[in-house]
């Protein structure tokens, strides 16, 4: 069945030659058998067993069962012909106690995986911190400690010795925005502390992390290895040219993603998010010499990107009760209201706006032109339903669909205006444990059906697979 309109086919042969067209998933998301192979807990199985955290109530511990299926998962992968896989390393399956030994079970089970991919000539992206601490970690405070900084980069290096050359390109960290905000702040994610100076705590010993196990994959490595990090830049609009309501813009993107841009990337904090934060903290963990210990050299820069945020400046007695004011206002906001979206919203009832993907891209490239841009997650979420037809099962999701084919076109516009794009990633290669949303999300461009593992095809993936052999015939 051809899924492509002609304007589809057109866009698909008009991306550029060396373009990599992937999907992404997480350890703690797909996963499961957690007791496989000895494994510690990580915080997000403590954060999953409180009740009332959970929407559904449930836990990753079955998740996919990607650790026993990922040669099926790698098959559909090639069906679809997938360049690359964007997959991450669990920590806690590594480093099973504190001051441990690498595990060497968990190690083959990753060659195994990577030897796979490679064999199906896939290649693998692999992120070290997909938001999994290994909980030994927290119960010594977790982000706040700055030590938990200096041992993820002695995981970097075991990992990085161990499983080598069959990684494309080390990402340190993905979305940390979510690691210090949610899960420090407004305790909405594991740890599930609401403490905004924990917070920014948490924020600059992820950034030093982050400098510390690039250090890591290039010194067992050298420096031919392929380091980047991933970040979920907040694409924030004003919602009118009010300099109050500019301000409240500008103040949510740099707690938002100058926190992350200005260390990692020009080896520097931004004064203002000093002046931002004064009544949160004094900022008194930044030491001498981390911020060129941070300040690394990368190859590119992963951007996930999902939706566009509308701010204003908060004026106490016009906050409508529907406003979609964050039940804590996050560190650093509490004069910033955040506006309803609008327009048709997804099942997580976000905005789609390809338009912020063009933007940030371009922004980013502008900024720094010497780095490679992926967009490393895209997609949405919907109420997918599966329907019988000639005895197989299928899911018909036209506005998944819809939403891809756009941010397709947006990534396309922004290298058409300069930006150097050189890869995409479809989140998520499989419906699967959508953290605080448990199982009651389907991001998935394959649906699975906990019950039976069984993984259906939604049209999705059909149409990503046209789209890309249009891209690799023309
Ligand atoms: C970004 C996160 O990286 C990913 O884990 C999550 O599933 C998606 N957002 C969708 O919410």
């Amino acid at each position: 069945m051809g899924l492509l309109t002609p304007e589809d086919i057109k866009l698909a042969q008009s991306f550029p030659r060396d373009f990599t067209w992937g999907s992404a998933t997480a350890s703690y998301q797909v996963e499961g058998c957690l007791d496989q192979d000895g494994r510690a807990e990580s915080i997000w199985d403590t954060y999953a067993h409180v009740l009332g955290n959970i929407a559904d109530g449930s836990d990753g511990s079955v998740a996919c069962e990607q650790y026993v299926r990922y040669e099926d998962d790698i098959k559909l992968m090639k069906q679809v012909d997938l360049d690359a896989y964007r997959m991450s390393i669990a920590w806690p399956r590594i480093f099973t106690e504190l001051n441990g030994k690498p595990n060497q079970k968990a190690i083959d089970h990753y060659k195994r995986v990577l030897d796979t991919l490679r064999a199906a000539d896939i290649k693998p992206v692999v992120t070290l911190y997909y938001w999994d601490l290994p909980q030994y970690l927290q119960d010594l405070g977790g982000w706040v400690n700055r030590d938990t900084a200096s041992r993820f980069g002695d995981y970097a290096a075991v990992v990085a010795g161990a499983l080598g050359d069959r990684v494309d390109i080390w990402t340190t960290l993905n979305e940390p925005w979510c690691s210090a905000y949610l899960g420090y702040a407004q305790g909405r994610h594991a740890p599930g502390i609401r403490d905004d100076a924990q917070a920014l705590a948490a924020v600059h010993h992820l950034n030093l992390a982050h400098g510390l196990g690039v250090q890591a994959v290039r010194s067992e490595l050298g420096d031919s290895a392929k380091t980047s990090v991933t970040l979920n830049l907040q694409v924030v609009r004003a919602a009118s040219d009010k300099s109050e309501d500019l301000a409240a813009a500008q103040q949510t993107r740099r707690i938002g993603n100058e926190v992350w841009l200005g260390p990692m990337l020009e080896g520097k904090y931004d004064p203002q998010i000093f002046e931002d934060t004064r009544e949160i903290s004094k900022w008194e963990f930044i030491r001498e010499g981390d911020l060129e210990k941070i300040h690394q050299p990368l190859n590119s820069l992963g951007i996930n990107y999902y939706a566009t945020q509308y701010v204003r400046a908060a004026v106490p007695e016009n906050q409508s009760p529907d406003s979609n004011q964050r039940e804590d206002p996050i560190v650093g906001g509490k004069n910033i209201e955040i506006l309803p979206p609008s327009g048709p919203l997804t099942a997580m009832g976000w905005n789609q706006e390809p338009q912020g993907l063009t933007d940030i891209l371009l922004e980013m490239s502008q900024r720094y032109p010497d780095l490679d841009l992926v967009v490393t997650e895209n997609g949405s979420a919907w109420d997918d339903e599966v329907v019988e037809e000639n005895g197989e099962r299928a899911v018909h999701d036209p506005q998944r669909v819809h939403y891809l084919s756009q941010h397709l076109r947006a990534c396309h516009d922004a290298i058409e205006h300069g930006a150097k794009l050189t890869g995409y990633f479809a989140w998520s290669l499989l419906d699967n444990y959508e953290w605080a949303l448990g199982y009651t999300k389907r991001f998935g461009i394959f649906y699975v059906d906990y019950p039976t593992q069984k993984r259906i095809w939604k049209d999705t993936a059909r149409w990503y697979q046209q789209f890309i052999k249009q891209w690799k015939s023309r």
